[in-house]
Order: structure tokens, then sequence, then C-alpha cells
């Protein structure tokens, strides 16, 4: 059986990336959204609406799990589809508890959409985990619009962030939480404009580790030939010219991943 990964466009290739590295013998789809991108400057009922869609569409795939590969639809969503599907569902929430773990003293910077940013999933996990008030939430939603049209490095890229950063004392920080799978594309212009005594923190590993541990459990983690079918709001995606499309995107996390 396939296990499948969901995201509202191609910043979940990044969490796919992971779990082909982790499970070279597990057999993925991977469905993005591309009709609805970007999820996170809508309303949580709209994407509600979506979620559910995708879901309908991957059940009916007969897969043996789901990871939802982001963030925002995990933070308006995950719960619903829990109640309603009896397969493991994966959810992903910006990885702030992990970097106020390594460090502990200095301030973090947790990244995301504005759904999650102003969602009650992320009020309540920061509450429970940041008892020192030292993370601050910064929404990032042109990064996703940049990821979606392929535009990874350029001026506008850096001007962008440049002007988002701006406002913090960067010195003061210890992690910045790639809180949203879009953002992991952006590695290399944040690492320009971060100062060293910022690492990035991210929950791509913590996801894939958290679906080993369910299959496990429930004895179905495969050993056979590798594939990954790949679909756009449940049309597959057959044509060579998109393929290598997402081939390059998968390359450049692939550099993303070493910074
Ligand atoms: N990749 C998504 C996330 O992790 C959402 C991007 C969007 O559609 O706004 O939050």
């Amino acid at each position: 059986m396939k296990i499948a990964f969901f995201d509202s466009g191609l910043g979940g290739l990044s969490v796919l990336h992971e779990a082909r590295l982790a499970l070279p013998g597990e057999q993925f789809i991977f469905y993005a959204d591309e009709d609805h991108v970007p999820y996170g400057t809508k309303t949580r009922a709209e994407v509600q609406g979506f979620v559910a869609q995708a879901f309908d569409f991957l059940v009916a795939q007969d897969v043996k799990a789901i990871v939802v590969a982001c963030n925002t639809a995990t933070s308006v969503a995950v719960a619903e589809m829990r109640h309603r599907y009896s397969i493991p569902i994966i959810g992903m929430e910006p990885a702030a508890k992990r970097a106020l773990d390594l460090d502990g003293e200095h301030r973090v910077l947790v990244t995301a959409t504005p759904i999650t940013v102003k969602g009650n999933k992320l009020k309540l996990l920061i509450e429970h985990v940041d008892k020192d008030h030292l993370v601050d939430l910064l929404p990032l939603p042109q990064l996703v619009e940049f990821a979606e049209r392929q535009e990874f490095k350029s001026q506008a890229v850096y001007d962008y962030l440049a002007k988002a950063l701006a406002p913090y004392e960067l010195s003061e920080y210890s992690a910045l939480v790639l809180g949203c799978t879009h953002f992991n594309y952006f590695k290399d212009t944040l690492r320009e404009l971060l100062p060293p005594n910022v690492s990035f923190v991210d929950g791509n590993a913590g996801t894939v580790r958290e679906l080993i541990r369910q299959l496990e459990v429930r004895g179905q983690l495969e050993q056979g030939e590798p594939t990954v079918d790949y679909y756009y709001s449940g049309r597959p995606v057959t044509e060579a010219k998109e393929l290598s499309r997402l081939h390059a995107y998968l390359e450049r996390l692939d550099r993303m991943r070493r910074i």
C-alpha cells in the first residue's frame, strides 16, 4: 500500500524528500492542491473544504497513511480528518518546541503562513512550550507565491525577506523555525540575511519519524520498489515537462538540506 503526502502546493515536497531518504522501499503519492494554492491567505472555511476534497481523493486510493505536509492544513483541518478516517494521519506543526529545547535562553522566530500564525493550534502550542516568552511569530505569505512560481533566488525574494526581518534584533535569536513547508526553498537567501547565531529548525525529520513509528506499530513498513505518483488536485501529473519541473524542485531541496 502507498503512503500519501498532501500539501496546498509544492512545499510538501520537502517532507516527501526527507521520507524517501528514510524509507527507500516505500511507494508514495504526492498530492499538491495546485488549483487552490495558497491556503495561508484564504479563510479557514475555504481551506477546510479543500482539505476534505483532497482527503476524499486520497482515501479512495487506498493509502496506508496520509502525511499532511502542510502546517496550514494541519492547523485548520487535521482534527476533523482524524475524526473522519481511521488510517494514520500525520500532521505538521511549527517546530517551536524543538527550537526552544535546542537553546532555551535566546529568542526564537517562528515563521509560518497567516492562517497558522493566527490559529488557535499554534497559540496553544506556544502557551504550552514557551514559558519564558521567547517566541515571536512572523507570517511570510509571499514566500509561498515565490516558491510556486519557481522564483527561489532573486532580488525580490531578498528584498522581501530583508524587509520582513528588519524589525528584529537578530543577535538575540538562536533559531528561525520554518513553520511552512514552502519556506525550505529559501534557506540560502535566509542564510545570507541571518547572523551565524541563528540556526534553522523545521519539522520535516520529526514528521517522518512519526510516520515510521505509526507504520511500525501497525507492521506496515514495506521494502519494495520505490515509486512516487504525483497529482495536482486529483489529476495525475504525467507530462514530461511537468515531471522535470518537479525534479528541479527536488534538486533544489537537496541543496537546501545541506544549509
Ligand atoms: N505549505 C503550507 C504550510 O506548510 C502552506 C502554504 C500555503 O498554501 O499558504 O503551511
